[in-house]
């Protein structure tokens, strides 16, 4: 089986996809056209071109935070959140993604508060479980430029919500601009979390910033997103990539955003190489497959091309993830799933 097929056929897992930034060009032309349907005005003026961030694009990791607006204006209502979520999951679905932690900040619109946010998709999670194979959980997410006291009303919600939906509200995160707001301030939050169940990632090392790092990677979050500034080679210290290592934390990878925003020059230089020659744990995933034009397969596959892994390397990549999802009673199902594929191509 050539690459190309093999990384669609192999079941992978996805954990660190922004429900916004995930919407693909048929998603947005369809809430497009909900909008028109309904009579209620989008303001997106949505120009799809100015949505994605290809390869070489000129914008670097803090103009891209403006994008997420276009796609912010086409699910203000509980309608349309619902269409984009079954629609993001069916397409992770077609994908070959059997596992999805999709994660989303909850807003107020003039249409929805923020606790109708979380419970619409965390129903149409449980409407697309019964006709997709594909099986999802939701984290989510606390915007790091926005008010602690906007972080603290989130917090609530997700514990309430995981109380409520212990099978769909899995975890907590930190996002958004990374130049923005200390992660100190949102600790208490994040220990409140927690300690009523949560897991916990964290959008960590996006920007060289060792204090930070080491203040996350103390707090022992079940995982990061990107870890990019933690080795010495990518602008981390000695003490940021020692702390790493004996924590052995698990890392999101996410090559294409990565390389999209200049964070990483290139693929063959993303620090995804000291990472897996050290052996440590991490989770290929496609962070906004919408505004950077990817998809799961195409993050497998990109990897393999650059960093010269067969087969067997990249389908005990998808194996190894499924050690640190958030939903502990899905490890055996989806580790068996992954292993009869092994055997099927003997791998
Ligand atoms: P949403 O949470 O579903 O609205 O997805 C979009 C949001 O995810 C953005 O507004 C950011 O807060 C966050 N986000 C998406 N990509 C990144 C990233 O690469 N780094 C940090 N935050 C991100
Ligand atoms: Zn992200």
């Amino acid at each position: 089986m050539d690459m190309y097929a093999f990384c669609s056929e192999l079941p992978k897992i996805e954990l660190h996809a922004h429900l916004n930034g995930s919407l693909s060009k048929s998603t947005m032309l369809q809430l497009k056209r909900h909008y028109a349907d309904s009579s209620l005005d989008d303001k997106s003026n949505i120009f799809f071109d100015e949505f994605q961030i290809g390869a070489g694009d000129t914008r670097n990791l803090s103009n891209c935070f403006q994008v997420f607006g276009i796609a912010h204006a086409l699910t203000s209502t509980p309608e349309t959140l619902e269409i984009a979520t079954k629609m993001t999951l069916q397409e992770f679905d077609d994908d070959g993604c059997c596992y999805i932690e999709l994660r989303s900040t909850p807003r107020d619109t003039p249409h929805m508060t923020k606790k109708q946010y979380i419970d619409t998709i965390a129903q149409s999670m449980q409407k697309v479980s019964v006709h997709l194979p594909i099986m999802s959980r939701l984290i989510v997410s606390i915007n790091r430029s926005h008010p602690i006291s906007e972080a603290e009303i989130i917090t609530d919600l997700a514990i309430e919500y995981h109380k409520k939906y212990p099978d769909v509200v899995v975890g907590l995160e930190l996002s958004g601009e990374p130049t923005v707001g200390k992660f100190e301030d949102f600790v208490p939050c994040f220990t409140r979390a927690k300690e009523s169940g949560l897991k916990i990632t964290l959008h960590c090392g996006e920007v060289c910033n060792p204090e930070e790092i080491i203040c996350m990677l103390n707090f022992k979050p079940d995982r990061i997103g990107h870890g990019t500034c933690i080795h010495p080679n990518h602008g981390g210290t000695e003490n940021t990539w020692a702390s790493l290592f004996k924590t052995k934390t698990p890392v999101e990878v996410c090559l294409t955003s990565n390389v999209n925003t200049k964070s990483a020059p290139d693929y063959a230089s993303h620090h995804f190489k000291e990472l897996y020659n050290a052996e440590l744990p991490v989770i290929l995933c496609t962070d906004d497959k919408g505004v950077f034009a990817t998809s799961l397969s195409q993050e497998y596959r990109i990897c393999a091309e650059t960093f010269d892994l067969d087969q067997t390397q990249l389908a005990r990549l998808a194996l190894n993830a499924c050690q640190f999802i958030f939903a502990q009673d899905l490890k055996k199902p989806l580790m068996s799933k992954i292993l009869n594929f092994m055997d099927k191509y003997s791998l």
